[in-house]
């Protein structure tokens, strides 16, 4: 299926289709399963410098077809504990992708360097969690603290640094600007669409945090415009993420602009088998559509239609 590889910032990936960040990625096994499932690489949930317990339960409220609401306050073990993860990963063949979050650019930097020496392929930075009190998007809805991360950890490592965006903005193709001018070598949108859950019975917010992160269909249409936007805006390759379920939804996302997806609440609702159905599915659409490479379809629906 030789459409399908694809090129990020000197990187090849045997597909498009990722396992996203916040889900199976919290043991070498299940990167490694994801990968062996057929994903094109894999992202560890984000890891910061020190042990962390997240939020009180409820973390999680499933929302039907809409998708899953969830706070989980960015639990992880540091990143000390959690490089082993990665060992254990890469020795089961999966390229890995290093998924970091700190509080200022000296704290990412330094998980940079240590993702680069535990042999992660490229870097995701997450600038957008939507509810962590001066992290995430706190940082990352400020064009200038967003900069500042980017640039200190490009001059920290030599692997590709992918920056994840929050939708949560008015301008995403700001953001997306902020990091591409700081040397991001591709720009990652979206991440979950802030929102919460109240019970009417119980008269309160469902979550122990209240406010939450939505994932899921529902939130596709928001993804496809934040990528669509940030095309017209930025040469840096896009990463699609947002609601991805089927192989057409892929498919939206590379003509709205993305080079390769991501598939995080899917993969929680369908199984593993979501990554062979999907990467086939959308080999098949490029096909179909007389495309050779993802490469060619890439931000297609920006083109005026040939008569
Ligand atoms: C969490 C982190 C995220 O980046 C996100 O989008 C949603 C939730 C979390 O750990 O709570």
């Amino acid at each position: 299926m030789d459409r399908l590889v694809t090129e990020i910032a000197g990187v090849r990936y045997r597909n498009p289709v990722l396992l996203a960040s916040g889900i199976w990625g919290e043991s070498g096994l299940s990167l490694a399963r994801a990968y062996n499932a057929g994903a094109g690489a894999v992202i560890t949930k984000s890891i910061g410098p020190v042990p962390r317990d997240g939020y009180p339960n409820p973390t999680v409220e499933p929302l039907g077809d809409w998708g899953l609401l969830n706070a989980m306050g960015l639990p992880n073990p540091g990143i000390e504990n959690y490089l082993k993860e990665v060992d254990e990963a890469r020795r089961a063949g999966a390229v890995v992708i290093g998924s970091i979050f700190g509080a200022t650019a000296e704290e990412f930097a330094r998980l940079a360097r240590a993702m680069e020496g535990a042999g992660v392929s490229s870097l995701e930075l997450n600038l957008s969690c939507p509810h962590a009190k001066g992290l995430g998007s706190e940082i990352g809805q400020d064009p200038h603290a967003l900069s500042e991360v980017v640039k200190a950890v490009k001059g920290a490592v030599r692997i590709p640094v992918w920056a994840k965006l929050t939708p949560n903005t008015h301008d995403p193709g700001a953001l997306a600007e902020a990091a591409a001018g700081s040397g991001a070598d591709a720009v990652s949108a979206i991440n979950t669409v802030r929102a919460m859950a109240i019970s009417a019975k119980a008269m309160r917010p469902v979550l122990a945090h209240k406010l939450g992160g939505l994932s899921g269909p529902a939130v596709k249409p928001i993804g496809l415009a934040c990528v669509w936007q940030i095309y017209e805006r930025v040469k840096a390759p896009i990463i699609g993420i947002g609601g991805i379920t089927t192989a057409e939804d892929a498919f939206e996302y590379v003509i709205a602009g993305a080079s390769m997806v991501e598939i995080g609440t899917a993969v929680s609702t369908r199984g593993e088998g979501v990554f062979r159905e999907v990467s086939k599915g959308l080999d098949a659409l490029l096909k179909e559509h007389g495309f050779s490479s993802v490469k060619d379809a890439v931000g297609a629906a920006h083109r005026e239609p040939v008569s």
